[in-house]
């Protein structure tokens, strides 16, 4: 008999720890998910711009409008891009945007110092830049120049971008150059980096440098605010966030940055596609790192600002490996499997349970460069597993965050564990819940059971990226191996939905 109830217990145990458990508070949704949670970043760097957006208004073979790719258009358009950031990264503290307006044929040439010391024709500038984000729906998110500029420079090219017609020489200028009216720039960035590229600065330096710059940006335009964001930590550098939040004055600033990249190690990355368990279990290690690194800047900046009316964007984050053999090592091109679909939809998924906080977020980068959504090579291009999660998660854009709480099974390796299921879920103004879920687990399928607290739903529809290997990817010759699929596992029995999810996996469920 004690054997038997022995046998029985180690039998329940069993069970339960097949068993992930999720409570969805689907009637305690206060705070919004940001839409720029989901924006994207794009450098003067490798062929993200140059080959990747931009091809040159001369080119005949593919088509464009004004030298912009429609094809890269399209597909960005069908992601729904809230925020693109630009010109760099590194590069911003290098450029001088009036290198980049004007007739094309008299726009200065200049080495990419950064990135290869490839030469940068300026034939991409700002007009160029800010005409595409219009053609996108994207807003621009304009990182200045702190590291090697001055404040007259980026106070001019506020006004070149956003100020009143005739207001001053900057805005004739704008005129002249066949752009009638302002943009609309809400996002400015001061500086990139600044404790590293953008000037390799003290917090304490850098924050009065800070307020100078400051100082001189405005629209003086109380009904259009500009949102200044300054250039904040890298990883786990708290006292970064301490100092910029104790010396900057509210009204100088909205948000500090956060830049966080997965990376195994920085002197030895590992292939993008041909790597060993242990190497993803590492990379998934430094990205699912985000949760405490968003809890702890935010804790910090809790004390400053309790209210929460100061934000966190974390403007760099994504996976970062060695580029592709054959490939110019500056250019940072790399390939893009499930391995980063799987980072990318933990990632989100942290940044909107997060959402009272983190107000933007942008991969990085866009197109042919770390963990890119698109790559390009001449008239071809490929959309990437973390494309595809990115278009399975715009559902999330603006909708109410709704609670969860994840009680999960850990992924084992060695003597280390990880969370395996990571979760979120939001409300939309049409009345449509969304859950994300990943199983971060290499080996295990993941059953779940949700219990729904608070609304009674009829209907369960989903999708999921799946693929039979963790290192698939798109590739040019074969586009379309991974792409989403319908998900019909799950079950709706009154509040409690059920559903396994397969390892590497990433799925969104409708419920109405
Ligand atoms: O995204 C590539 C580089 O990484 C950016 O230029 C820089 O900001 C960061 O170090």
């Amino acid at each position: 008999m004690k054997k038997l109830f022995v046998l029985a217990s180690l039998f329940s145990v069993n069970i339960l720890s097949a068993q992930n458990t999720i409570v969805l508070n689907a009637d305690k949704g206060k705070d919004i998910i940001d839409k720029n949670i989901y924006g994207h970043f794009a450098e003067h760097l490798g062929h993200c711009i140059y080959g990747g957006f931009y091809i040159g208004d001369s080119n005949k073979t593919i088509p464009h409008k004004d030298g912009v790719r429609l094809d890269v258009i399209n597909a960005l358009k069908k992601l729904k891009v809230p925020v693109l950031r630009w010109p760099g990264g590194c590069f911003a503290d290098t450029y001088h945007w009036q290198d980049g307006v004007g007739p094309k044929k008299e726009r200065p040439s200049m080495l990419n110092v950064w990135w290869g010391n490839v030469k940068e024709d300026n034939s991409f500038g700002t007009n160029e830049f800010l005409n595409m984000c219009e053609i996108l729906g994207a807003e621009p998110y304009l990182s200045g120049n702190v590291g090697s500029g001055t404040p007259q420079e980026l106070s001019d090219w506020i006004k070149y971008t956003t100020h009143p017609n005739s207001s001053s020489p900057m805005t004739d200028y704008r005129q002249k150059n066949g752009r009638p009216n302002p943009w609309k720039v809400k996002f400015w960035g001061l500086g990139n980096e600044a404790w590293g590229c953008g000037g390799n600065m003290k917090v304490e330096y850098y924050a009065n440098i800070y307020r100078q710059y400051a100082t001189f940006m405005t629209n003086w335009n109380n009904s259009d605010k500009l949102y200044r964001i300054a250039s904040g930590a890298s990883d786990d550098d708290y006292h970064w966030t301490e100092v910029l939040m104790k010396e900057l004055p509210a009204g100088m600033y909205d948000a500090l940055g956060l830049h966080h990249y997965s990376v195994i190690n920085w002197s030895k990355k590992g292939s993008a596609t041909a790597f060993s368990e242990e190497e993803y279990f590492t990379t998934m290690k430094r990205a699912l790192q985000m949760e405490e690194l968003v809890t702890k800047h935010s804790a910090i900046m809790d004390k400053y600002d309790p209210q929460k009316k100061k934000h966190l964007a974390v403007d760099e984050w994504g996976g970062w490996y060695d580029v592709e053999p054959g490939t110019n090592g500056a250019f940072l091109f790399q390939q893009n499997t499930m391995r980063d679909a799987v980072l990318a939809g933990a990632t989100l998924n942290i940044f909107n349970n997060h959402c009272d906080r983190v107000k933007m977020a942008n991969l990085a980068q866009i197109i042919n460069v770390l963990q890119a959504v698109i790559l390009t090579k001449e008239e071809k291009l490929v959309l990437t597993p973390t494309y595809h999660v990115m278009e399975m998660y715009n559902v999330h854009q603006d909708a109410t965050m709704l609670p969860v709480e994840v009680t999960s099974n850990k992924y084992i390796l060695g003597k280390d564990t990880l969370t395996s299921v990571w979760a979120s879920a939001s409300k939309n103004k049409n009345g449509a819940t969304h859950i994300s879920l990943v199983n971060v687990d290499a080996k295990q399928p993941q059953s779940v059971s949700i219990n729904i607290n608070g609304a009674n739903y009829k209907a369960v529809t989903g999708r999921i990226l799946t693929s039979d290997k963790l290192q698939n990817y798109n590739s040019f010759e074969n586009p379309n191996k991974i792409v989403p699929t319908a998900f019909n596992g799950a079950q709706l029995n009154g509040s409690k939905l059920n559903l396994n999810i397969p390892p590497y996996s990433v799925v969104v469920l409708e419920l109405k």
